[in-house]
């Protein structure tokens, strides 16, 4: 008898199970209209499968439910604290740090010490929250990533990258306003793309000459280090925190939405260097977070994180993870469905702009995909495209990015590859009848800043 090659299997098993709540076309037609068709306005019990989004939403280990028992909810000076401290120190190498309650906090209390009016903040691809803490503070964040990040179907192993050339010339040209550059990685925004080693850095490089400093957000730093290890030359061998503590070692400080890669429901974190930095972010943690000690998070909260950065940044969880995503997006590539490939790592990114032709840009082509997956399978997924884009400051017009975008985004260790199968089929089905997909969508009220989380709309 033949000897077969054992098929690579989950590290993990189910010890807790949530149910899952079924529903009929009908029911979800009612239920979009009332929620104005945006998907963030749906109560999750009108969802089947929830690809919202990968923050926040992930399930905690035995290891994490058991280390939140042991919480100290003291005001000052809390063990749980010190755990945490010990943890981010271990992983990232960054010796001061101020807990907060998620990633947009962390870029709310460092934007206070370091943007202000009329600043430019290069980088590349910045995350929605981080470009509209920036605007608030009536800075310019300025997009550098490399331009084959546009190009879908284009292959390019760090599609997150920064582009050099560019970077240098925003450097050159706005010396005295720049506080800092921000790389996001992986590069959400982009597509879940990661960036490479050597990018950071070149980035480092050239922060370096211009005396700027760099902040990395990290949100899904493991992730990203994950593809360094399996695309990057030099790096097959090395450990995934090896690896991790390279990326931030060419960083002065970070951000992070441990919703993410510490595969907590809640908390966050800053990273710095600088003991100056530290002091003066520290202010305005107290003000808008919480004592330096807790932040925006419980005691527990801190124990969970402390946990899950290590669980975070192993090999086996990482390989599984991002094979499932990798599952999902082959399936759905062999529908002939357009993607951004190769795939990210958080997220499955379709290109709505490529499957809906005939929707016109300013009746949002993402959006209304997203809308007939729901209808069609239950569906929750959410557009990066002219919707999340929101409108020019000055002109107040659409801004319309390169590409209109869904995002499939997985939850980590919650939905099995069955789960994936049935998303597979639903959008399947839903690319059968795209050509019959002709009305889009009109926004009815919207707000003046990230107006994607409340918009309210109507067909067409
Ligand atoms: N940076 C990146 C790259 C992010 O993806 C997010 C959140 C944040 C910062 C903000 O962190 O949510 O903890 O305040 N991204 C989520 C998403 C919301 O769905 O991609 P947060």
């Amino acid at each position: 008898m033949k000897i077969m090659k054992l098929p690579f299997i989950e590290p993990y098993k189910t010890k807790m199970v949530e149910k899952i709540h079924f529903s009929t076309v009908k029911e979800r037609e009612h239920w979009i209209r009332e929620a104005s068709y945006n998907l963030f306005r749906l109560r999750s019990e009108q969802v089947i499968i929830d690809l919202l989004t990968d923050s926040g939403t992930g399930a905690m280990s035995d290891r994490q439910w058991s280390a939140m028992m042991t919480g100290d909810e003291s005001y000052a000076g809390s063990q749980s604290y010190y755990n945490l401290k010990k943890s981010i120190e271990k992983i990232t190498g960054f010796g001061y740090f101020l807990p907060v309650h998620q990633g947009r906090a962390a870029e709310n209390v460092l934007f206070s010490v370091l943007v202000k009016e009329g600043d430019i903040i290069p980088g590349n691809t910045h995350f929605d929250t981080t470009r509209g803490h920036i605007e608030f503070r009536k800075a310019n964040a300025v997009d550098c990533t490399i331009d084959t990040s546009n190009e879908s179907g284009r292959y390019h192993p760090f599609k997150g990258n920064v582009d050099i050339v560019r970077l240098e010339k925003v450097l050159r040209e706005n010396q005295g306003k720049i506080p800092g550059i921000i790389i996001t990685v992986t590069n959400n925004a982009a597509g879940g793309q990661p960036v490479s080693m050597s990018n950071l850095r070149e980035v480092r490089h050239l922060a370096d000459r211009y005396g700027i400093i760099v902040i990395i957000d990290s949100a899904r730093f493991a992730e990203n280090a994950y593809f360094i290890k399996t695309r990057e030359a030099g790096y097959a061998g090395r450990e995934i925190r090896e690896i991790a503590r390279e990326m931030f070692s060419y960083a002065d400080c970070i951000t992070m939405s441990s919703k993410k890669d510490a595969i907590v429901n809640i908390g966050g974190f800053i990273g710095f260097r600088d003991e100056e930095l530290y002091k003066k972010a520290s202010t305005y943690n107290i003000m808008f977070e919480g004592f330096l000690t807790y932040g925006g998070m419980s005691g527990r909260d801190m124990e969970a994180l402390a946990a899950g950065l290590g669980e975070g940044t192993e090999y086996d969880y990482l390989d599984s993870r991002i094979k499932q995503v990798s599952k999902l997006g082959n399936a759905l590539s062999e529908s002939g469905i357009p993607l951004i490939e190769p795939f990210g790592g958080h997220a499955i990114f379709i290109d709505a702009g490529k499957f809906l032709p005939h929707v016109r840009r300013d009746r949002f082509p993402g959006q209304t995909l997203a809308i007939e997956i729901y209808l069609e399978g239950g569906i929750r997924c959410s557009e990066i495209g002219t919707l999340m884009a929101d409108r020019d400051q000055v002109t107040h017009e659409n801004r319309y990015p390169a590409t209109e975008l869904i995002r499939l985004a997985l939850p980590r260790r919650v939905y099995s590859d069955n789960h994936m199968l049935y998303v597979a089929r639903v959008i399947g089905n839903v690319y059968e009848r795209r050509k019959r997909i002709t009305r889009g969508l009109v926004i009815t009220k919207e707000a003046p800043i990230l107006r994607h989380f409340t918009a309210e709309m109507e067909r067409e």
